[in-house]
């Protein structure tokens, strides 16, 4: 009898033992932690403050004008990628998306060969660096559902008038390459220069699907100046100018 329990208790040792050096045995913030000190502290810093020795990059455009984008600061808990509305934090899928695709013109990487569990783990632990994730609840996601009509002709005309109107040129410039008149003394929530860039690179920062050049004017960039549109433009007048966009960057006829 005390033998068969013997037999059970080692025969148990010998399987979870090697778990455990396996790092089975590893909890979700244990992983979380140790994805986010080899894969992001580079450049986000080891406290998430964005102070990491790989602090900023500068990339040349094709107009020979500098951009200089530094790694998020978590501490501060705001972010420009959401599909809630602005002033909001994001959702597990819009930090998700980011980690998953990298952010285009900038130095983040994709990371879509971590696997999904463990990029979901290092975003739990993004969490850990502002006190908004324990006081706030991420706010409802915006209702994106695209017209027929978006990047026709007709469009793209009322697109034009409201890209005008709203002084999207003043920033953007005029011919969408982003050296409008207020384009120079841009600052962001850090203080750091910033540019509205060149649309007519034909690249975007969150992806160019008209739905994500529609959330970009819907929910605004948190901290980069570039405002949400949600109040001032009606939902049919931001499709015409994902018509616009479009234009701009070469993406229509
Ligand atoms: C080589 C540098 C680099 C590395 C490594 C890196 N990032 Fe980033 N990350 C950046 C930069 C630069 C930005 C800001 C881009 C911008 O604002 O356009 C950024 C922004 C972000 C954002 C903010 C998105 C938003 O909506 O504002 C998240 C989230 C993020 N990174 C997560 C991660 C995670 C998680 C890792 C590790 C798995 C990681 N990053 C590794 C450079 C890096
Ligand atoms: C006060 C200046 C300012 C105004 C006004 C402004 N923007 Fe922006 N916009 C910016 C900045 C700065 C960025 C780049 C932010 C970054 O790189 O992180 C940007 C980025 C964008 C992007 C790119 C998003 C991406 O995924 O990379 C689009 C599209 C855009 N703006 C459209 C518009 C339209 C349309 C209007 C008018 C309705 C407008 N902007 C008004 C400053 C402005």
């Amino acid at each position: 009898m005390l033998c068969r329990i013997c037999l059970l208790l080692i025969s148990l040792i010998g399987i979870l033992l090697p778990q455990a050096y396996a790092g089975g045995m590893e909890t979700k913030a244990d992983q979380g932690k140790r994805i986010f000190q080899e894969y992001c502290a580079v450049c986000h810093g080891e406290k998430g403050d964005g102070n990491g020795q790989v602090c900023f990059v500068r990339n040349r455009e094709k107009s020979g004008r500098v951009l200089v984008t530094y790694p998020r600061d978590f501490t501060a808990g705001s972010f420009k990628f959401r599909t809630t509305p602005t002033g909001c934090l994001p959702t597990d899928d819009d930090l998700l998306k980011t980690v998953t695709n990298g952010i285009s013109k900038s130095s983040m990487p994709t990371f879509k060969d971590i696997p999904t569990e463990l990029r979901k783990a290092v975003i739990a632990h993004i969490k850990t660096f502002s006190p908004r994730w324990k006081e706030e609840e991420p706010c409802k996601t915006v209702r994106i559902a695209m017209p027929a009509w978006v990047a026709t002709p007709a469009s793209i005309d009322k697109g034009k008038a409201i890209f005008k109107d709203m002084k999207c040129w003043e920033c953007h410039g005029e011919d969408g390459k982003g050296s409008g008149p207020k384009s120079k003394d841009l600052k962001d929530d850090w203080g750091r220069t910033i540019v509205p860039f060149d649309f007519t690179t034909g690249k975007l920062k969150r992806g160019t699907s008209p739905e994500n050049i529609y959330i970009t004017f819907t929910t605004g960039l948190d901290g980069t100046g570039m405002p949400s549109y949600e109040d001032s433009l009606k939902d049919e007048e931001r499709w015409h100018l994902v018509s616009y966009t479009m234009k701009l960057m070469g993406l229509t006829k």
